[in-house]
């Protein structure tokens, strides 16, 4: 029997691509299609609103017709499940871990279907297209409101509960994500650093930090997280 107190799962868009959104950095990902400096920095903002809207209101409807695939509802049920505490820490902003039954989750780096007032500060549901237009629902300005999306050069959220994470957490285990942006991509070191046993990788390939990794399973999410998620649980069984 192996059984972890705390579990510490990190997951990017690699877990959501057979739900049918797009990574980022593979072949044909959102990168390639689009510039990341006209769309995704707090200056691209600033300078071209109505460009900015367009494309997170193109990708708020995309996920709205998406549904989570057995990834998710694995982690949802490992979540349930399994006889430790599980915490999974997303870099995507779609609402498909939540909408899985997932409970224990945070947004670092926002969500699509939230925005945030430039004049109060307050987060509100967004589930519609967002406009220079629209008026924050808290304070009544009209114009102020912005994506509730984490930019490049913005610090990521919950940054204080996610380092309480790391430091307590057993198993790390990354999924779906290519490593590149930090601070996520330094979490893996993180939790080795402060103890954990076990470090896994779940990728469709081995990512730039493969070889923090002790534990690695290539293939697609659909079929490898279930299949580690049935493991864990039947491992735990005394
Ligand atoms: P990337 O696009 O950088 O990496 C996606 C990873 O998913 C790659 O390692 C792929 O091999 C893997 N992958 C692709 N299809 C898969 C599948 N079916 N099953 C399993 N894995 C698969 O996406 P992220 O690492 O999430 O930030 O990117 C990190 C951040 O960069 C994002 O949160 C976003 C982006 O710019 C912001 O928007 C702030």
């Amino acid at each position: 029997m192996t059984h972890y107190e705390n579990v510490v799962i990190l997951t990017g868009a690699g877990i959501s691509a057979e739900s049918g959104l797009d990574t980022f950095r593979d072949r044909g990902g959102i990168w390639e299609k689009y510039d990341l400096m006209e769309l995704a920095t707090p200056e691209a903002f600033a300078q071209n609103p109505a460009r900015v809207h367009e494309f997170y209101n193109l990708r708020r409807e995309t996920v709205r017709k998406a549904r989570p695939n057995a990834a998710h509802y694995a982690l949802a049920r490992l979540e349930q499940e399994y006889p430790g505490k599980v915490h999974i820490i997303t870099q995507n902003v779609d609402s498909l871990h939540e909408r899985a039954g997932a409970r224990n989750l945070c947004h670092m780096h926002g969500e699509l279907n939230k925005a945030r007032c430039q004049g109060c500060g307050a987060v509100s549901q967004w589930p519609g297209p967002l406009s220079q237009q629209s008026v924050c629902p808290a304070c009544g300005a009209a114009g102020q409101l912005r994506p509730h999306i984490v930019w490049f050069g913005e610090a990521p959220f919950f940054m204080t509960e996610i380092n309480h994470l790391l430091r307590k957490c057993d198993i790390f285990i990354s999924i779906g994500t290519s490593g590149s942006v930090y601070p996520a991509a330094g979490f893996v070191q993180a939790a080795y650093e402060h103890g954990a046993k076990q470090t896994v990788e779940l990728n469709l390939a081995p990512s730039d930090g493969k070889s923090l990794f002790s534990i690695r399973h290539y293939g697609k999410a659909t079929r490898i997280v279930p299949e580690f998620v049935a493991d864990m649980i039947r491992n735990a069984k005394p």
